[in-house]
């Protein structure tokens, strides 16, 4: 390519940029500021070591939420998610594990999905259930704290 034909073209960088806006005007007029701020950038993302608890939950879609989680003094410590999920699926693994971080296990129990989508700003009637994936994978967690199960200490 000859440099007048370089200098009058955009670069790698500009274009994914330029697309990025795009996607973004695009998800504002569905999603709320809080589920794309999750999303593009998601908080407590990945499996953690040593969890004292774990599950992986698939919704009606298919998709898939894993929640690892510590827990110190009866208080979530550590946690982390990982999904195969789409967007919003992420924004709500993201947003739950922010709400619950630092809490009781007994307060943690108390989260719904209403409470999840209300911390979101919403979600569309077809993503809703994303938000039933990321709460029922977390009360799945809690349920497998060793002094939850009803499991002798020798296994
Ligand atoms: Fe099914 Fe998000 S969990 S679309």
């Amino acid at each position: 390519m000859s440099t007048i034909m370089e200098g009058k073209m955009k670069s790698e960088k500009d274009v994914f940029d330029e697309l990025e806006d795009i996607m973004l005007e695009d998800a504002s007029k569905v999603y709320s500021e809080q589920v794309i701020k999750h999303f593009m950038e998601p908080q407590n993302y990945g499996a953690i070591e040593k969890p004292d608890a774990y599950t992986f939950m698939s919704g009606i879609c298919g998709d898939t939420i894993g929640i690892f989680l510590t827990v110190e003094d009866d208080k979530i410590d550590k946690i982390g998610f990982v999904t195969d999920g789409c967007g919003p699926t992420v924004a709500c693994g993201s947003a739950l594990t922010c709400m619950v971080r630092g809490k009781s296990i007994t307060d943690a129990t108390k989260i719904s999905s209403k409470d999840l989508l209300e911390y979101l700003g919403g979600l569309p009637i077809e993503n809703t259930h994303c938000a039933d994936l990321a709460v029922n994978t977390l009360l799945g967690a809690l349920e497998k704290l060793p002094d939850r199960r009803c499991l002798s200490d020798s296994d």
